[in-house]
């Protein structure tokens, strides 16, 4: 079975993510998360949140709506320019986006290519339909944007990206705060796109989650960040369109990349690549900044380089978020269509700031840890998620539903549930409850046995290396914590002499 077909049924049996609407035959390109998904999303998107928000004291995190005025849209540029090139079957009418079907026919990026070229390049190769194999059509655009109607008269859309809710927020964001640049807003939340071709799970949706943050800034500082010093020789993993031909990543020390990009810009690209490599213990190899061309960027950018991680269901790298500077572009658009000022006093002097956007797919991202966590082994599959990202904290099970040990158990789980998501599970073999915690990625299993009873002394057993250790009760919360901070189980407790349960 492929790895994304293993992964969706997985998702399905176990609770992850499964089809919307499903009991109506499903909608195309929309999922809903379900308990385990849930939690695993909620996890990753407080590690974004912590991490993101701890760069400045003056970042913070806001909620607008999702349905924006009509307006805000058009002010945007998404109502005129948030397009992409599509191509209709002659013969049953399929639609599809040409640039991506070109991209699965020919193995290589179409992206930004205009509509006359990539018509060329359709005709040259004799691109057919890949559903019935029948001629297409000219070439044309469809807008992604899903307009909804306000009662009978009143036209507005559902948000395509989270950050206009940042833009149009910013004044009244700054007079409440300290007046002070730069300023950072961040957005988590649903987007909305009407994709031709949504495909490949959570890859490619119609509905899905952005993790946004907009910071504002004096461009007349953008070559400057007050903590570039700590980062000036950390090493970015960078893919520039020079490279195109070699397909080859360079490691390249933030001090260099500042004689092709500002400071300001870099230094947030270091800290992206941390939050990767530190937080989510992305591989470093899998990892890498693209640099997109001019006919690639994104229509509100000056610089655009996407953040990309290596999938081996996807066939090679995919687009997980971008770090994009994209000037003063939204605000002053915002400011003629509003016709209201939206400039402020800061640095002595009256200014439109100018906005670096921290962009991230929280689906995406999601699906990338589902496959990179993915592991088989001889007698069992699991998922490997760093311990601080896993759906529950832990696991607890009586080692049988007598002599007192259930009661035990429960005492246990009520003691852990003060601090920690735990799971209580007492049915079944304890093997198998073991199997199925590592099949949903539990970290950390805790099994309350005879021996409980006369030393208060527990199994705990790490889902990785199946290992398992004897710990005090009483020292159970701190040994989680510590545990799932990163410490080796083997330093958290007694060595037990048989483990149980492994092998059933
Ligand atoms: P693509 O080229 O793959 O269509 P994009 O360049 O349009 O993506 P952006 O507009 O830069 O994407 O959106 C910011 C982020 O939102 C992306 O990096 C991605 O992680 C996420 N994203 C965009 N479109 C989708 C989608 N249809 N489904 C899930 N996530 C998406
Ligand atoms: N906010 C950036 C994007 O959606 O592309």
């Amino acid at each position: 079975m492929q790895k994304e077909n293993k992964i969706e049924e997985i998702s399905r049996r176990r609770g992850f993510f499964w089809t919307s609407s499903e009991i109506y035959g499903g909608l195309s390109g929309f999922y809903d998360y379900a308990h385990l998904g849930t939690a695993l999303k909620n996890k990753w998107e407080n590690i974004w949140r912590k991490f993101f928000l701890g760069l400045d004291d003056n970042f913070f995190e806001i909620s607008p709506t999702e349905i924006m005025h009509e307006k805000v849209w058009q002010a945007s540029g998404h109502v005129e320019s948030f397009v992409d090139p599509v191509v209709k079957c002659k013969k049953c009418g399929n639609v599809e986006r040409a640039d991506k079907l070109l991209e699965e026919h020919l193995k290589e990026s179409f992206e930004g290519i205009s509509l006359n070229d990539l018509a060329e390049v359709i005709k040259k190769n004799n691109v057919k339909c890949p559903k019935c194999k029948g001629p297409l059509e000219e070439i044309g655009v469809l807008n992604l944007m899903f307009p909804v109607m306000i009662g009978n008269d009143v036209k507005a859309y559902l948000r395509g990206e989270t950050a206009q809710g940042a833009y149009v927020n910013f004044n009244r964001e700054f007079e409440c705060l300290r007046k002070k640049l730069p300023l950072g807003l961040a957005i988590i939340g649903r987007a909305y796109r009407n994709e031709i071709s949504p495909r490949n799970l959570l890859i490619r949706m119609r509905e899905f989650t952005q993790a946004e943050l907009q910071i504002f800034f004096d461009s007349e500082k953008i070559e400057q960040h007050s903590k570039f010093a700590e980062i000036k020789n950390y090493k970015l993993h960078v893919y520039p369109t020079k490279n195109r031909d070699d397909n080859k990543t360079n490691q390249v020390t933030c001090e260099e990349m500042t004689k092709h990009l500002p400071e300001f810009y870099v230094f947030h690209m270091a800290k992206v690549q941390q939050f990767f490599f530190d937080v989510l213990k992305i591989p470093k190899e899998i990892f890498r900044f693209k640099e997109l061309s001019d006919e690639e960027k994104a229509f509100y950018n000056k610089y655009h380089w996407d953040i990309e991680i290596k999938l081996e269901s996807l066939g090679g790298f995919v687009e997980v978020g971008g770090v994009h500077y994209r000037t003063d572009h939204d605000l002053s658009g915002h400011q003629k269509f509003s016709k209201q000022d939206l400039s402020v006093f800061a640095d002595n002097k009256r200014l439109v700031p100018h906005v670096l956007e921290l962009s991230f797919g929280v689906d995406r991202n999601i699906y990338a840890l589902l496959e990179l966590s993915y592991k088989e082994d001889k007698e069992r599959t699991f998922f490997a998620f760093p311990r601080a990202l896993s759906p529950f904290d832990c696991a607890v099970f009586p080692l049988v539903n007598k002599d007192g040990l259930d009661k035990k158990a429960e005492e246990i789980k009520a003691l852990m549930k003060q601090r920690f998501s735990v799971f209580y599970d007492d049915s079944g073999s304890i093997g198998r409850r073991y199997r199925r915690m590592d099949e949903i990625g539990v970290p950390l299993s805790v099994t309350c046995d005879h021996q409980t009873l006369d030393d208060k002394t527990v199994t705990i057993r790490d889902r990785d290396t199946m290992k398992q250790v004897r710990v005090k009760i009483t020292n159970l919360n701190e040994v989680l914590q510590r545990f799932l901070e990163g410490e080796e189980l083997e330093s958290l407790g007694v060595p037990v002499k048989k483990f149980i349960g492994n092998d059933e």
